[in-house]
């Protein structure tokens, strides 16, 4: 198995280009289902997550092929209704196929998602939602087995809470759906509003995606669609905390600067300098890093999927900092690892107090998670010494070239064997 290997305490300057949004490409790869005509979809970043999404489509019935940064997918034979364990095991995400089946072919098996180190992630939200569309739903042999035998139905849905996952099922199923659906509380992450407008130009009626009512007025037939993904707002916040972290400057390339308010409004009062022009944030350090408490919360709150890199910027900032968890109730699998650096952390429940420390030092670690393995590996580039990573292969699932970019920016990192 892979390791990253970092020499730390080099100060990265330069800049970067951001890739597309992997939590924007994976429900737009699954819209392709909602089509039989042709769909090419641009700026898809390189990641497992997408291999994955892509080896779902082609089971399911599609020929989706990736070149560079484009997916094309077309039609190649008739849909299966089964998603099964193997493939969905691999990403919680594969939860979305469910939607475009169930609209398609009025039945989909898909094998349960399961648990993950981030919690129990139930998905009762979307099961209650495609009950609300008149589906019914069994769960059997580790199978959630959805039939609509007439075909899913306008209605209201109401979640309990906004969830990102839910809204875009609903929203995959209910474009074709006969009558009007109205989604309240719903997610109004900027990921939301890239599918609605993909789901528009596929010929879809949508009004309010990117609020906490959404209504759809279905329609028969969808058309492909040509679409770029927006830029990754977690990527990009995770270069804006690298080069915090490392004393830096860099601009950052290939972004939306309001997707990122929250973070860039987090790291100025941190004392961090930050120039924003259409589409390029630049971060500057320039002197020492003051402590921020932060809590998470759905978007435009501050971002669950940051919560582990803050942690890691916290460990390094003058005064005590308190990060509070509200989106999922285990994500705080970092701290033990990032403690191996030298750091003060303290977790009680859902709450981690951050003392900070004057330096790190260099550790061997492990990856639990993603963007756990993130926090890792902000800590290494500041830390003094060698980090030697292990478990990487969370990383693949969401980071896109990430030690070249690294490198670009000059950090001392490379992937080993060892
Ligand atoms: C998406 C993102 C993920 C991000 C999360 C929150 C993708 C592929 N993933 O995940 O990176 O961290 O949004 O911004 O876009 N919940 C339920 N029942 C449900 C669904 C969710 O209880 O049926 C709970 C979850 O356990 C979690 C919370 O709601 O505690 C948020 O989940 P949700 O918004 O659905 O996140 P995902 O779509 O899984």
């Amino acid at each position: 198995m892979d390791k990253i290997l970092i020499h730390g305490g080099k100060q990265l300057k330069g800049e970067i280009k951001i890739s597309g949004s992997k939590n924007s490409a994976l429900p737009i790869l699954f819209a392709s289902l909602l089509t039989d005509e042709p769909v090419i979809i641009k700026n898809v970043p390189s990641l497992a997550d997408v291999d994955t999404t892509i080896g779902l489509l082609n089971f399911i019935g599609k020929k989706a092929i990736k070149k560079g940064h484009t997916v094309k997918v077309i039609s190649k034979q008739k849909y299966k209704h089964i998603a099964p364990y193997d493939l969905v095991r691999k990403m919680r995400a594969s939860i979305l196929i469910m939607g475009p089946l169930l609209a398609r072919l009025k039945k989909a098996y898909v094998s349960l998602p399961g648990g993950c180190t981030i919690g129990s992630r139930p998905i009762d939200i979307h099961l209650y939602a495609f009950k609300q569309l008149g589906a019914e739903i069994s769960i059997n042999e580790g199978y959630v087995k959805t039939f609509a035998k007439n075909g899913l139905k306008g209605n209201v849905i109401h979640f309990k809470f906004p969830s990102v996952g839910a809204t875009e099922n609903v929203l995959l199923s209910a474009v074709l759906a006969e009558g009007k659906v109205t989604i309240i509380n719903a997610a109004r992450e900027p990921e939301i509003e890239d599918l609605a407008n993909v789901l528009v130009k596929m010929g879809a009626n949508i009004a309010g995606a990117g609020t906490n009512k959404i209504i759809i007025n279905g329609t028969k037939k969808l058309k492909g669609f040509v679409h770029s993904v927006i830029p990754d707002r977690i990527e990009a916040a995770t270069y804006m905390i690298a080069t915090a972290i490392t004393k830096g400057h860099v601009t950052i390339k290939n972004v939306e600067p309001k997707h990122l308010y929250t973070i860039s409004k987090s790291l100025k009062s941190c004392g961090i300098t930050i120039k924003e022009t259409q589409n390029t944030i630049f971060v500057k350090w320039t002197k020492y890093l003051k402590s921020k408490n932060i809590v998470t919360g759905v978007y435009p709150g501050f971002p669950t999927d940051v919560q582990a890199q803050w942690m890691a910027l916290m460990c390094l900032a003058k005064g005590t900092s308190k990060i509070t968890e509200t989106i999922f109730e285990n994500r705080f699998m970092h701290v033990s690892e990032l403690q191996r650096f030298g750091a003060n952390i303290t977790a009680n429940g859902n709450e981690v107090l951050v003392r900070g420390v004057k330096k790190l030092s260099g550790a061997p670690v492990m990856v639990s998670d993603l963007r756990a393995g993130a926090a890792l590996i902000l800590a290494g580039l500041a830390a003094e010494g060698k980090t030697v990573i292990s478990r990487v292969y969370h990383l693949d699932r969401g980071y896109d070239a990430l030690e070249t970019k690294l490198k670009t920016l000059g950090a001392n990192i490379k992937r080993t064997k060892i």
